[in-house]
């Protein structure tokens, strides 16, 4: 298995106290059994639950990162919570430029950098989204919006290559049940790792991961291509069982190719 393996749950504005306490168990359990998540896995609940993960977590091979976080240590800025805040209550990572975040909240360019920088300064790893959408990819766009959404995170300011994942995440296939096919994976997956391979980073050592649609029936064979390092998983993420079988399948896949 290489070393970019990589696996995270997007848990995104679900789930009431009690179902959150019962899924953190569930993992737990799924650990006592079974054994140590063989490669990082990270868990991202919305704020409100990070310490409690954190807490319930503790002695378990499972990691803690949160959906987003804002550049800082403390400020006037109502409602947000900063980077230094999420590493000290426990976070290893921090998700970066979401879609969602892009669509519903207008962040881009100069924000998204600021974060990664910020971020990585205060030792939390970045997970740092991208991904057309379903007009863009009809337009033949795809590319030119991955590299777009590369550079205006990641060039001009000194990134810390080990602490970057990348997660590649269609826009049309997160939520939507329509996952990319394997050879879409692979091939925005290749792109992402030229791109990164150009800008100077360590492109082999960094973790691409997929996601959009990841379930147990899809995962295999999306994990099998070779630069998808693992997923961004979320609605199936919030079944126990369904985040084990897709981590059973990462397992596989990857292991089927060294
Ligand atoms: P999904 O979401 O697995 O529910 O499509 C993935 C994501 O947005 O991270």
């Amino acid at each position: 298995m290489s070393g970019r393996t990589f696996l995270a749950a997007n848990w995104k504005m679900h789930l009431y106290p009690g179902e959150a306490e019962m899924l953190l168990q569930q993992l737990r359990l799924l650990e006592a059994e079974k054994g140590a998540w063989p490669f990082p896995v990270v868990v991202c609940p919305a704020h409100v639950y990070l310490s409690l993960a954190v807490e319930r977590l503790s002695g378990t091979s499972l990691q803690v990162g949160a959906q987003n976080g804002y550049p800082g240590e403390f400020g006037a800025y109502t409602g947000e919570v900063s980077m230094a805040q999420l590493r000290a209550v426990g976070c290893t990572h921090v998700i970066v430029g979401h879609s969602e975040r892009r669509q519903y909240f207008g962040e881009k360019g100069g924000l998204l950098q600021k974060k990664v920088q910020d971020a990585q300064a205060r030792s939390l790893k970045v997970i740092y989204c991208i991904g057309e959408t379903r007009a863009e990819r009809e337009a033949g766009e795809t590319f030119a919006i991955l590299e777009g959404q590369l550079r205006e995170a990641l060039s001009r300011v000194d990134v810390a290559w080990d602490k970057l994942i990348i997660a590649y995440e269609p826009v049309w296939a997160i939520g939507t049940g329509l996952n990319a096919t394997p050879q879409q994976a692979q091939e925005a997956h290749g792109f992402i790792r030229e791109w990164l391979r150009k800008a100077g980073a360590p492109a082999e050592a960094v973790p691409i991961l997929y996601g959009g649609s990841v379930k147990p029936a899809n995962a295999e064979e999306l994990f099998a291509q070779p630069d998808v390092d693992g997923g961004l998983v979320g609605g199936a993420s919030l079944i126990a069982a369904d985040f084990w079988a897709i981590a059973a399948a990462l397992q596989k896949a990857k292991g089927a190719l060294t």
